[in-house]
């Protein structure tokens, strides 16, 4: 997959990224190391890459040894963290001040798991790191959040994007025009690995015509199957964008209300399409 080969090995690849590298430099300079982090935002914008480029950075050699790296993605409850990540924390590093655990996609990390999980970073705090990633930063307890340095990372925006897009495509003798690599950046939405795996896969050109021809009399007239295959193929936040901007257009106010309840969710929620879909059978 070009996104994993294309993953940055260092600070400096990271693209877009300069004031979160900054930071991060300047803690790695510090005679006590990094603090806990609390990376979060919206996926494919680095957080995963940017845990491991320290990692590298702090350890070198040493890296197997001291960095543990867990997707708590699935729920992950109490169990996981009294057993697997307390008696992680309680080991010594070796040849190294400190060890790091990346605890990728905390959000998936119940409340009273998290409630453990704070005391575990007090009770070792002298020898473990914690590096948390997230979609969304109110899923962690205060708790955890105020311990940890939060870097938010914002979508990476178009033109950065349009210009790695452009280097990938060179370095791999891809077949692409500039004009279809602006395309494949403007519907990544900010999100990188997309933004590439697109790259590969040309999937989402044609989820662009979809929505480019998309009317509300055509939505209208679509049956179950059909508006729900609209829902699953095409990014959540497009079409939700692209929906109400069909509503402003058409003035189709009585869509107002069903769409801020539908929006409202989408930004409380990993599974927005199933916000999407929800809408467009009940109320178009
Ligand atoms: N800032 C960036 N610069 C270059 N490539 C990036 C950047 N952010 C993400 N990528 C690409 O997207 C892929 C996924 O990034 P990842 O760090 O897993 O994102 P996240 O953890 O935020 O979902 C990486 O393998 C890399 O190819
Ligand atoms: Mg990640």
């Amino acid at each position: 997959m070009l996104f994993e080969t294309e993953r940055p090995q260092t600070l400096e690849q990271l693209v877009g990224r300069d004031k979160e590298v900054t930071r991060i430099k300047e803690f790695l300079q510090k005679p006590e190391g990094i603090p806990h982090l609390l990376f979060s935002g919206k996926s494919g914008t680095g957080k995963t890459t940017m845990a491991s480029i320290i990692a590298r950075e702090v350890f070198g050699d040493a890296l197997k040894a001291n960095y543990y790296e867990f997707n708590s993605s699935s729920t992950r409850g109490i169990d996981f963290i009294r057993d697997e990540i307390a008696e992680i924390a309680k080991r010594r590093p070796l040849g190294a001040n400190y060890k790091i655990i990346l605890l990728d996609e905390a959000d998936g990390i119940t409340p009273d798991a998290q409630q453990c999980l704070r005391r575990i970073m007090e009770i070792n705090a002298n020898y473990t790191r914690f590096i948390f990633t997230c979609n969304f930063p109110y899923k962690i307890i205060e708790p955890i959040t105020s311990r940890c340095v939060n870097i938010t990372f914002d979508p990476i925006d178009l033109l950065t994007i349009a210009k790695h897009l452009k280097r990938i495509v060179v370095k791999h003798k891809l077949n692409y025009t500039d004009e279809q690599i602006k395309q494949f950046a403007k519907i990544s939405n900010g999100d990188m690995r997309l933004a590439i795996n697109n790259l590969e896969g040309n999937i989402d050109i044609s989820s662009s015509e979809i929505l480019d021809t998309l009317t509300l009399s055509k939505i209208k007239t679509m049956n179950l199957d059909e508006k729900m295959s609209l829902a699953f193929s095409v990014d959540p936040e497009l079409l939700f964008s692209k929906l109400f901007d069909l509503v402003q257009k058409e003035k189709s106010w009585d869509k107002l209300f069903p769409m801020a309840e539908c929006n409202y969710k989408m930004n409380m929620s990993i599974h927005k399409t199933l916000f999407i879909a929800n809408l467009l059978e009940k109320n178009f």
